[in-house]
Order: C-alpha cells, then structure tokens, then sequence
C-alpha cells in the first residue's frame, strides 16, 4: 500500500520545507518534491503543517487511584489522542508491593493489548527493588522497558524510600535505563494536609494549599543528588513550578545529566482555577496542584532555554461524578488527576506557536521528538525521515477550534480547558501509514496499536 502526501510543509525538530512524502508499508520511503509518483492514495496537504505524530509519554489509563479508577481506557484514551495529534503514548504499568516488576508488566499487558487506537509502551512504575531484583530490572530493560517511575510522594501507597531509589538509580544506570521521578515531600505534604483537615479546611483548594512548591523543589533537588550519587540520569516528572525548575537549571548547568517535563497544565492554568465556585476547584485536582499564575512564564523560559525538554499531559481523567465527588467533604479524598490527552498539541501550538514563545521547530521537538529521543523511540518515532514510522499529522495553522466537554472524546464528563478558544487543528492523522482520524471521523479500530520495546536515551 502506497500513500503520497502532497504539497504539504514538512516541519520537524530542525526542518522546514516544502516537500512531498511517500509511505510504503507504514514506513516513510521517499521524501522529495514534486514526487512523480503513483500512489493508492493521494493526500493533498496544500496550506498544511505535516509534522510527526504527537508522543505524548506520560498517560495513564485505567489506573486504579483513590478507591475508583481512571476512566479512559486504553482504547477511548488512545483514541482520544488520536483525535488530538498524538500517535504514541507511554503510559505506567504499576508494580504493586508483593509484586515481581514482570508481573506488574504482564498485569499492564493484558489491559492494553488489543485495545489501543496508537502504539504504546510502559514505564514500570516501581514500588520495592530489592537488590535480589536487580537482574530482573536488567532484563526488563534489556527486553525494551527501559525506564522507571518512582515516588517521593503518597505515603503507604507509592512513596519509596531514598535507599530504594538509589539501588533503582544504581541498576538502571548500569543498563542505560532512566528513572523518572514524582519529586515531592510527600512525607511533610502528609503532615501539612492532617493539619489542614483538622482545622476543618476541607476544599478543593486545600489540596494546593498543602502541596507547597518547596515540597516539590526538595523532592526535585533530592532525587538529582541521589541520580548524582548513584551516577546515573534522572527525568523529572511533571515539574510544576519556579522553585522546582530552579533546582534542575542549577544541576544542568553543573553538567548533570538532569531532565524534566512540564505539562500544558502548569502552562496555561493556575492556582485560580481552586477558586471558582463550589466544588467546581475538583476538576483541577492533580498531584503536584496548578500553582500562581507568575510560574507559568518561568516555565516556559525553561523550555525555551531546554532545561525543560518535554511536554507531556499526565492524563489521568476521574469524572466530576461519582468520581472527584468522593472527596466532596475532604480535599484529599479527590482522586488526583485531570484529562488532557486530546489538547495538548494543539495546546501547545496555540500558547507557544501562535503566542511568540517557542518555534514552530521547538513546538515539534517538545510535542514529539524529545520525548522519542529521551525514551528510546528515536529515530523510528519523533521525526519525518525515510525509514521512519509513517506517524504523521496533517495540522491546519490557521482554522479555530473551541474546546469543550460535550465535543472533546476523552471519556470523562468535563474539560480543565471548557470553552477556550484556540488556532490550530488536528486534520489527519496517520499511525504507521493508516489514516485514523479524517475530518473530525476515527477510522481506525481498537488494537491497531502496537507495543513498542524501546532502546535508551540518545539525549545524555
Ligand atoms: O495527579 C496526578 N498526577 N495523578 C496521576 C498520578 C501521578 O502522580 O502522576
Ligand atoms: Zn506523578
Ligand atoms: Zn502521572
């Protein structure tokens, strides 16, 4: 099957030309312009970005969290992304205490297979690593799983302790293999919230009242000395704030080989969005929470100036109803997460692009090709180039789109981002050669996707 992409304007992290490509076999197999030749089917990209497909690599779908669980599974949840510009995801298998890591893999295996509208991959989330571990935690990255999730958060859940992180560090270093980190005090953040609630402050808004920046900032600072300690690179998850990026700028310039994402989240909302009415502020309810407004242009500062390299959405969706409300009489019974799959490319054109604060080149590199890079998926992922996969999107610079809940296809029952208006939308989007979404229409099928085994990071 041949399919040629016409006068289309070809960007990618570093390119930026007119050009036609030709897709054999899922696989980009000419670039060139004015191609002459014959193919099943034409797409005519005349006035049209034609950039990689979205990789997007921090989701969670399914995830049991709070007593309930999030409610996109791995098929509304991919599809979701499809429909936004995202052709790849690397969502968090959960290794549960009691649990060996490839358990904890096989346990995430059999929730996606034969489900996902794009290809995926996992973290393993890491929640005991003993040293009789270690050789299993080799073969797993051998095997393509090539990087972990830890947390300095959520006590008696997920929270590992810093001896446990850094034998994890230690091992996956070793093998080229890279921890993320969830970095926040959890421990003292337990602490502030029992003081909260017994005061009576019940809210949404407790929720980021007890979550104070510095909390992330020491996780942050603490998971970079104990990466340093164990020589081995560290990938910040979610940062959220001025204090938290602080101690990654100060690592990086130390020559640490210290990484981070943001999320469009700590880009475009705030701690405001607490304050609207009733227990409207449940909808933002995420871990680390939205924090005041004046971060948001430090972050993007970092992400301009690379000490911040990814974008990625943290998609973790809980319904207003009977899911947020659990925790309508306490703060931290919310279950912790926002939707954001479906947003964020056009998100992040809209805010960056269109709003003067990053490069056509940079919004490419923050949307796809970092993330392909930082996880192992480069140059199969992230780029247009002959012999890459054909995940491409058609994206359409100028027309308008409004978001909201009753048109996004996230499947939960509010949008962070309700009636906002912004340029830039998803036309097409082809994974590995497929048109899956046309004209607003999905046309794919659930387990069109593919696991992907992945390498190591090429960034460091
Ligand atoms: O609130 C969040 N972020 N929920 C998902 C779990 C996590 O910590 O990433
Ligand atoms: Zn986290
Ligand atoms: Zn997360």
């Amino acid at each position: 099957m041949k399919t040629l992409i016409r006068n289309g304007r070809i960007v990618t992290a570093v390119d930026d030309y007119k050009a036609d490509v030709l897709i054999e076999d899922g696989v980009v197999s000419v670039i060139g312009a004015r191609l002459d030749i014959e193919a099943e089917r034409v797409i005519d990209a005349e006035g049209k970005l034609v950039i990689p497909g979205g990789i997007d690599p921090h989701t969670h779908m399914e995830l049991p969290f709070g007593g309930t669980q999030a409610s996109d599974d791995f098929f509304t949840g991919t599809r979701a992304a499809a429909y936004g510009g995202t052709t790849t995801i690397i969502d968090f298998a959960v290794q549960y205490k009691g649990e060996s890591l490839t358990e904890a893999l096989d346990n995430w295996h059999a929730k996606a297979e034969g489900k996902t509208a794009i290809d995926y991959s996992f973290h393993l989330i890491t929640t005991e690593l003993e040293d009789d571990r270690v050789p299993e935690l080799h073969r797993i990255i051998d095997e393509g799983v090539t990087s972990f999730k830890m947390f300095m958060a959520y006590p008696g859940v997920f929270l590992v302790d810093d001896a446990t992180i850094f034998r994890a560090m230690s091992a996956a270093g070793e093998r080229g293999g890279l921890i993320c980190m969830h970095a926040e005090n959890g421990v003292v953040i337990n602490e502030i919230i029992k003081r909260a609630l017994a005061a009576g402050r019940t809210a949404p808004k407790y929720h980021a009242l007890t979550r104070p920046t510095r909390a992330e900032a020491e996780g942050v600072h603490r998971a970079i000395a104990i990466a340093e300690m164990a020589e081995a690179p560290v990938y910040i998850v979610h940062l959220s704030c001025a204090d938290a990026l602080e101690q990654v700028r100060a690592a990086r310039d130390r020559g640490l080989p210290a990484f981070a994402e943001t999320c469009p989240q700590y880009l475009f909302l705030s701690y405001d969005n607490y304050e609207e009415p009733g227990f409207e502020g449940a909808k933002y309810v995420m871990t680390p929470p939205l924090r005041e407004k004046w971060n948001q242009a430090e972050l993007w500062k970092g992400l301009k100036t690379d000490d911040l390299q990814v974008i990625s959405t943290d998609h973790c969706p809980f319904c207003m109803k009977e899911q947020k409300e659990l925790g309508r009489d306490d703060f931290s019974k919310i279950p912790n997460g926002a939707p954001g799959v479906e947003h964020r490319v056009p998100l992040i054109y809209n805010g960056g692009v269109v709003e003067n604060k990053i490069s056509l080149n940079r919004f490419v590199e923050l949307t796809s090709t970092a993330a392909a890079k930082m996880f192992g998926l480069f140059p199969r992922k992230g780029t247009i180039a002959v012999g890459s996969d054909a995940d491409i999107v058609i994206f359409d610079p100028e027309r308008e789109q409004t978001i909201s809940a009753a048109t996004h296809h996230m499947n939960v029952d509010y949008s962070a981002y309700e009636g906002k208006t912004i340029r830039g939308v998803v036309e097409m989007v082809l994974s590995r050669g497929r048109v899956v979404i046309e004209n607003g229409e999905y046309k794919g099928k659930a387990g069109d996707g593919r696991f992907l085994k992945r390498g190591t990071c090429v960034t460091m």
